[in-house]
């Protein structure tokens, strides 16, 4: 079952407008009128004769599967109302879900129509993928089945890994070649492999499973515990997996431009940092979304959607040469197998993601934990590998 719902402009229309690429921020109709001696006569003409003298950049197109979800429910309307590429940026949202979903997706669609968000040019509501996926800009693939009972870990891989085998195949097929892909639903390092390989025809480069939320998790519980600002801490990162192996590394962290570690040992002299670092703060990053569910009975939602939001904001306009953490296509950097989507420090500008080069090498305790994060993700890797046909 597939509906649609407009405002403003139908997607068809704005197909039309939008070939002419030059033009996408303008009006067509105001062309050749006399605007500049024109006096208000009603909102659409004003609002028409505005956009004539303050263009605005082309609309975005933008899928979001798994919008029934918890993640969806939250991350849809900061879509919507400008949050994440600006309140001058207009965005085109297309609603994916599983048949058994869509009356609900529905009801979330009509909600996200009921408040007006000026930014929000259309709405597309459809459990065709292809249809979802028919010339985006940005894929946020927040969709997955949950570990069921009894459910081991191989079954729950293989049985994602469908999901996001036919999904490359229909972004391939579907997207715009310059496609920003941020893979959400977990898995997420191999479900984001399993996309990548499917989907040839678009660049490694333009995939991405998310760490953000367990960046943002260790930024929080270092400025926590260091007395200071989320934005004073700086060269904060994750790498390897987003799972209980994942490594969150202070080692090339500051906090005021000195080292991080430093700080929080001058902040915090009656205790062993060290030893904090070693076994408070890394598994308490690792295992925040298993305190999260136990905390609240059920997975992090809203965080997870912000981190989402987050990701796509800074891959799209950059992070002022700050670092974040995204899993992107390894290429032996750092000497990690390639071919893994593994989390790295990068840095978001004009030229997308770069993983940050050059950092000293990993000492013991480092590269025991890049080893074992590595090693899972092989393990996931042997596991899919049949849905790996490039
Ligand atoms: P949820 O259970 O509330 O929603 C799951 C969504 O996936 C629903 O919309 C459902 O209809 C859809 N879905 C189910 N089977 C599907 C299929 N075969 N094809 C496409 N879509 C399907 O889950 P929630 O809380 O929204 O989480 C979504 C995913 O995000 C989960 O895999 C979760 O583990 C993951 N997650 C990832 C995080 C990260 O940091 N990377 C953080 C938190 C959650």
């Amino acid at each position: 079952m597939i509906s649609s719902l407009f405002r403003r402009s139908s997607l068809a229309g704005s197909h039309a407008r939008l070939s002419v690429a030059s033009n996408r921020g303008f009006r067509s109709d105001l062309y050749g009128t006399n605007n500049w001696n024109w006096t208000k006569k009603d909102d659409l003409a004003y609002l028409r004769a505005m956009e004539y003298f303050e263009p605005r950049p082309p609309t975005v197109k933008i899928a979001v599967t798994g919008s029934s979800g918890n993640i969806g429910y939250a991350l849809l309307f900061r879509i919507a109302s400008g949050e994440m590429f600006g309140k001058n940026q207009r965005v085109q949202i297309h609603i994916f879900d599983i048949p058994p979903m869509i009356e609900k997706v529905k009801g979330v669609a009509m909600e996200l129509y009921d408040c007006a968000f000026p930014t929000c040019e259309g709405i597309l509501v459809t459990d065709d993928i292809e249809r979802a996926f028919a010339d985006i800009d940005v894929a946020l693939l927040v969709g997955s089945k949950p570990r069921g009972p009894g459910m081991e870990r191989g079954d729950l891989l293989r049985d994602n890994g469908k999901i996001f085998q036919s999904q490359g195949q229909a972004l391939n097929k579907c997207a715009r070649k310059s496609v920003k892909v941020v893979v959400v639903g977990n898995p997420v390092n191999t479900n984001c492999l399993i996309l990548a390989n499917n989907a040839p025809d678009i660049p490694l480069s333009s995939f991405c499973a998310m760490t953000r939320l367990d960046h943002d998790r260790g930024l929080a519980q270092i400025a926590k515990k260091a007395q200071c600002g989320i934005t004073d801490v700086e060269k904060f990162c994750i790498w390897g997996n987003h799972s209980p192996t994942m490594f969150p590394d202070l080692s090339n962290a500051t906090i005021y431009g000195r080292p991080a570690l430093e700080v929080l040992r001058d902040v915090n002299k009656d205790e062993d940092i060290d030893k904090w670092y070693r076994s408070e703060f890394i598994p308490a990053v690792q295992q925040r979304g298993a305190a999260i569910i136990q905390a609240r009975g059920a997975s992090s939602a809203a965080s997870a959607a912000n981190a989402c939001l987050m990701c796509a904001r800074d891959w799209e306009k950059g992070t002022n040469g700050g670092w974040t953490s995204m899993a992107v296509a390894c290429n032996k950097e750092y000497g990690i197998t390639p071919g893994l989507f593994f989390s790295y420090p990068v840095v978001c500008g004009n030229e997308g993601v770069k993983i940050v080069d050059d950092l000293p090498a990993f000492d013991s305790f480092a590269q025991e934990k890049i080893n074992a994060t590595e090693k899972e993700l092989l393990s996931e890797k042997d596991a899919v590998a049949s849905m790996l046909p490039n």
